[in-house]
């Protein structure tokens, strides 16, 4: 078999293809915030591990770009609603779709991304059809499933980490795993090597999210491109939050609690006092520990997929890459 397709490649044959969509139709208020958001970057991050794990198993990979891309629309979909949900300014250093047009408009131009990308998701060999479409629809259902949890443990005083772990793996984890898993489906896997590679999507997903969540108080702006303190302003239920409710002692507790039950409040003042009393609790560091914990868990499923270790340097790489653990 040829060397496994680069990043670089993988990257710019997920651009090329999203270029190649005929999104230029009117009305301009439904298709511009849909260009808008595919125009603006991210990191690509579900596409390509969905070509990688094509990749793993077959050597033609072209097989898979129709999915690469729905997944792709399928991300920006959930990203239109969930920042009109989490009343958020700034996505990839540019305004929300929301706050530069309004909630209307992207809430439908976000339903015409997921049916586009429903669409794109159908257009795969026929043998594979119904496999595909079973992964994506329960992916789908899982992510609202997540989204509304999200919502709920925002005014709710007595998650636990667990429960929190189970929000973060419907919002947002079961994607990356979908990702994984239909790319290998599509490359022609045995049903048990997709499992794993579904497996190892999961735990990398929790993951993700763990790091989202610590860069959403440490992240630098530039980078990160989002408001940061955002959750902690809408007091979500992260394992930062949660973790310095379990740790702290009384006096803390209260302090900490204050700032979530104050009724009214500075929001630069609150997400300040807030990121003190993480650092206090060195709550950024458990926070690693737990993202270390879940990142060994995906590559111990990643190792039972029986492929030459040559093949796997590319998913390897990308992983880490995407996880900001270039070593
Ligand atoms: C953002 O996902 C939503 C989360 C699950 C944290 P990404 O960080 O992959 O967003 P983009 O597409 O690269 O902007
Ligand atoms: C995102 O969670 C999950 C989905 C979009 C489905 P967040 O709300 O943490 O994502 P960001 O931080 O806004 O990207
Ligand atoms: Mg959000
Ligand atoms: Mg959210
Ligand atoms: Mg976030």
């Amino acid at each position: 078999m040829n060397k496994p397709f680069s990043i670089k490649a993988l990257h710019q044959k997920v651009e090329q293809a999203i270029n190649a969509l005929s999104l230029t139709k009117k009305p301009q208020e439904l298709y511009g915030p849909i260009r808008y958001s595919l125009a603006m970057g991210g990191k690509r991050i579900r596409p390509i591990m969905l070509l990688a794990s094509c990749n793993l198993f077959d050597e033609n990979i072209d097989v898979a770009v129709n999915a690469a891309v729905g997944i792709e629309i399928f991300h920006n979909f959930t990203l239109l609603h969930d920042d009109i949900m989490d009343n958020a300014p700034l996505r990839r250093g540019n305004p929300t779709v929301h706050s530069k047009w309004n909630n209307n408009i992207a809430m439908l131009s976000g339903d015409t991304m997921f049916v586009k990308a429903s669409e794109l998701m159908t257009q795969c060999d026929d043998n594979k059809l119904r496999e595909v479409l079973e992964v994506y629809h329960k992916t789908a259902i899982e992510v609202c499933e997540g989204q509304q949890l999200d919502m709920n443990f925002e005014t709710t005083d007595n998650v636990s980490i667990p429960q929190y772990i189970q929000m973060i793996t419907l919002k947002t984890a079961v994607l990356v795993a979908a990702s994984l898993k239909i790319g290998a489906i599509l490359g022609g896997a045995l049903p048990e090597d997709a499992e794993n590679m579904y497996l190892f999507g999961k735990n990398l997903g929790i993951a993700f999210q763990l790091q989202d969540d610590i860069l959403d108080v440490y992240g630098s702006p530039d980078k990160f491109g989002k408001q940061i303190g955002g959750d902690i302003i809408l007091n979500k239920k992260t394992y930062l939050l949660l973790k310095a409710f379990q740790i702290a002692d009384r006096y803390k507790k209260e302090e900490l609690a204050n700032w979530i039950f104050a009724p009214q409040f500075d929001a630069i003042e609150k997400v300040q006092a807030v990121t003190e009393i993480y650092n206090y609790l060195n709550i950024r560091e458990l926070a690693k520990k737990e993202f270390e914990k879940y990142y060994a868990l995906a590559f111990s499923h990643f190792d039972k997929v029986p492929v030459n270790e040559e093949r796997k340097i590319e998913i390897l790489s990308i992983s880490r890459s995407l996880l900001g653990r270039e070593e």
